[in-house]
């Protein structure tokens, strides 16, 4: 089958297209024909050696994954449109014409939602969902702030936090400023204002760790909760605790169940993916150069059918 490997960690170079053998699904796993993958941060960061572990080489990246059921398993027959995320943190393989997918980490695609679409959003919804409801704990009412607020895990954020009923403030570069506030954002302001509103806020999302993290703090109300998407480091939990606040860690697994309710709220039209461009599945290390350069609005999609 076509496929996009690297033979080694290195720059989107490394990204190229090979004839590899078709991947033989295991218990409980269907095969998929893909349609499309979605691009996420941690491709590109897996690409150049600072990602997940790559056990073995070649190897084909890529998590999201939206595809037709070619051989069944589960509650799945063949012909179901599908989409998911993947086997994360273990390699998947969705930068591929197949990929085996375990069928408990999947959901059907909604009527009228297209292939693009249910490939960009795995990975950003079941974070956001880890990160706002089960971290997070957020409810109707209270103050989220989202920093990055145009990309692909704030761009979701923004829109969940605004479904759920919260008050939502995002990050942007001044040209994102109306897309976020189309998405449901009350304020947007530039990314190193995001703490101009010192104790405002009841849950806070930390996409980029370090610095930011301390900084962030002190845009929480007391009690308030911070959810790092970057990892713990020593010491950040006894930090947020010195200054009265609680501190969260998204690792994102994958989940079926969470992402038949990010079905439902697709085909209810109150979620959806700002896909800044699809590109042919022979061009991914393009769709990595993009993304790397910090500024994608919404998802980077990889058309592969
Ligand atoms: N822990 C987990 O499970 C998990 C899961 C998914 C993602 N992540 C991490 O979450 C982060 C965001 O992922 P993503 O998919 O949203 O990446 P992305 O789409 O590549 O993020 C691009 C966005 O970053 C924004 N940005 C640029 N400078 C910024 C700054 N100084 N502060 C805040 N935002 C800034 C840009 O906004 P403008 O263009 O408006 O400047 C752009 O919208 C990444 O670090 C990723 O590794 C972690």
């Amino acid at each position: 089958m076509r496929a996009v490997v690297i033979d080694s960690p290195g720059p989107p170079g490394v990204l190229r297209p090979a004839e590899v053998p078709e991947p033989v699904p295991g218990d409980d796993e269907v095969l998929l024909r893909v349609a499309a993958a979605g691009v996420n941060a941690i491709d590109w960061a897996t690409r150049a050696g600072a990602g997940v572990a790559v056990p073995a080489f070649p190897a084909v990246l890529g998590w999201d994954v939206c595809g037709t059921v070619a051989a069944p398993a589960g509650q799945w027959r063949a012909g179901d449109q599908v989409f998911g995320m993947l086997r994360f943190p273990v390699l998947a393989g969705a930068y591929a014409e197949y990929v085996a997918a375990p069928a408990a980490q999947l959901a059907r695609v909604p009527d009228g939602v297209d292939a693009h679409t249910a490939a960009a959003l795995p990975m950003a919804a079941l974070t956001v969902w880890q990160t706002l409801v089960t971290h997070g704990g957020l409810t109707a009412g209270q103050r989220v702030l989202v920093p990055g607020a145009a990309g692909g895990v704030g761009h979701v954020a923004v829109q969940l936090a605004a479904a759920l009923g919260a008050e939502v403030t995002g990050t942007a570069s001044r040209a994102n400023h109306d897309f976020v506030c189309g998405l449901g954002a009350s304020r947007v302001v530039p990314h190193d204002g995001a703490t101009a509103r010192a104790g405002e806020y009841d849950v806070v999302i930390d996409p980029r760790g370090g610095a930011d993290f301390e900084r962030l703090l002190s845009a929480l109300r007391p009690g308030g909760i911070i959810v790092t998407l970057k990892g713990e480091a020593p010491g950040m939990r006894d930090l947020a605790r010195a200054r009265g606040v609680r501190a969260g860690f998204t690792y994102v697994q994958p989940d079926g169940a969470v992402l038949a309710d990010v079905a439902d709220m697709m085909a209810g039209g109150g979620l959806t993916a700002a896909i800044e461009r699809v590109l042919p599945l022979t061009e991914a290390a393009s769709a990595h150069e993009i993304g790397e350069a910090g500024h994608v609005r919404g998802k980077l999609v990889l058309a592969v059918a």
